[in-house]
């Protein structure tokens, strides 16, 4: 299919709009819904809403049959082996949680170490800290280098026998960067480590093959890949979930309840990490939103990301007073800036003012924010494929406009 931004853009009622006067440059955030995804879920409640599971009726069954066809397209989508590998969670931070929980209640042994980066947001980094002080363990920042990049001979020196996990970000929410997933995957394998990728902001912007990149565990939310909010993924090799313990304990998660805990028996991979009714319709959702980007071609979609990013970089690049984080480095169609004149609020304010929609502050990236030494944080846009070079352009007329009213 040929890539026509302004067909795209009709497929979006909210990009769409002519009431709404908003360029909409805060995709890392949540992306917008295209009109197939309101309408599945709108479908699912209007004539199809059942509990899963449980119901001998038709109606079950064909509920029970959309979730697990639900399942089976996110499986594919980001190439992992089974079914059975594809966890729902509410969203990515819930994703993470599980895994801090229940992997390290297993793995992690008193007195270990788990190894996450200086770049990640909160949510790959409070779940291992919590996780280190349940036992009396260490975490281990691996620290970036000025413009972003990472040493893997500092990866191979924080890695030893007490290592249980190393997580780290797919793409920085902060900064866009990518980071080598591929080389920190090999060192952590030849240690025997496994690994865990925070695909949330990968997920929308670059092809995903977890068996490929062979990491250990994934996690992303479906609203940030034109999906519903409530509702994300965990996936898990089959080995490592199966020697991990439930996270939630209650209906349909178990097989036999015994005299004691330690008699009661759970059911197989994935029921035993889903316990309770999930969000049925969410999961509808966000399969209807995978195979509405495979039918607009996810290599085109994203080239043109790219291409809209380069364009960007380089018409910031000459702004007055305005620095881009880790320029050089290879990124996610996000941007972060900060201004010579402006704090990072008053920067996104005045866009604001202008109907553009930016985010600014640490970003849920504390550390990150002290490594750079940025006690304000920055201001980030993120661009979507629905974006186009007229808003660009209008985003950079108007942040020159601001720049050089005060220079
Ligand atoms: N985690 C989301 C972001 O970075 C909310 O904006």
């Amino acid at each position: 299919m040929t890539f026509n931004v302004s067909n795209i853009r009709k497929d979006f009622p909210l990009i769409d709009s002519h009431c709404l006067k908003l360029i909409y440059l805060d995709n890392a955030a949540t992306t917008q819904k295209p009109l197939v995804v309101i309408d599945a879920l709108t479908e699912y409640y209007k004539n199809k809403n059942a509990n899963i599971h449980r119901g001998a009726y038709e109606l079950s069954i064909h509920s029970t049959d959309l979730y697990e066809n639900s399942r089976k397209v996110i499986r594919k989508f980001i190439g992992a082996h089974k079914d059975c590998e594809i966890i729902f969670t509410k969203n990515t931070t819930e994703s993470i949680n599980i895994v801090a929980y229940s992997f390290c209640e297993t793995f992690l042994k008193m007195g270990g170490n788990i190894i996450t980066t200086e770049l990640e947001h909160h949510s790959n980094y409070l779940p291992w800290l919590a996780a280190c002080s349940r036992k009396s363990g260490e975490l281990r920042l691996l620290p970036i280098a000025d413009d972003g990049f990472f040493s893997m001979t500092l990866l191979e020196r924080l890695i030893d026998n007490k290592t249980a996990l190393v997580a780290v970000t797919g793409a920085s929410n902060a900064i866009g960067l990518l980071p080598p997933l591929k080389d920190i995957i090999k060192i952590a394998h030849a240690h025997n480590v496994p690994v865990l990728v925070d695909g949330a902001q990968l997920i929308a912007h670059s092809f995903v093959d977890v068996s490929a990149i062979d990491c250990d565990f994934f996690t992303f939310s479906a609203h940030k890949i034109y999906g519903p909010t409530g509702i994300g993924v965990l996936y898990g090799k089959e080995a490592y979930l199966e020697k991990m313990h439930p996270y939630n304990y209650g209906g349909d998660m178990v097989d036999r309840i015994g005299e004691t805990f330690g008699t009661t028996t759970w059911q197989n991979l994935p029921t035993k990490f889903e316990a309770g009714t999930q969000d049925v319709g969410a999961a509808v959702g966000l399969s209807t939103a995978l195979r509405y980007i495979n039918v607009q071609g996810t290599t085109c979609l994203h080239a043109y990301e790219q291409t809209l990013t380069q364009y960007t970089l380089k018409r910031l690049d000459s702004i007055k007073g305005i620095t881009v984080i880790a320029k050089h480095s290879p990124r996610v169609p996000l941007i972060s800036f900060i201004s010579s004149i402006f704090s990072p609020y008053d920067i996104s304010m005045l866009l604001a003012a202008h109907g553009i929609a930016s985010r600014c502050g640490e970003l849920c990236a504390q550390p990150l924010m002290k490594k750079l030494g940025l006690k304000n944080g920055l201001i980030r846009i993120s661009i979507a494929f629905y974006n186009t070079k007229e808003e660009i352009d209008r985003f950079c007329d108007v942040l020159e406009q601001i720049q050089t009213s005060y220079l």
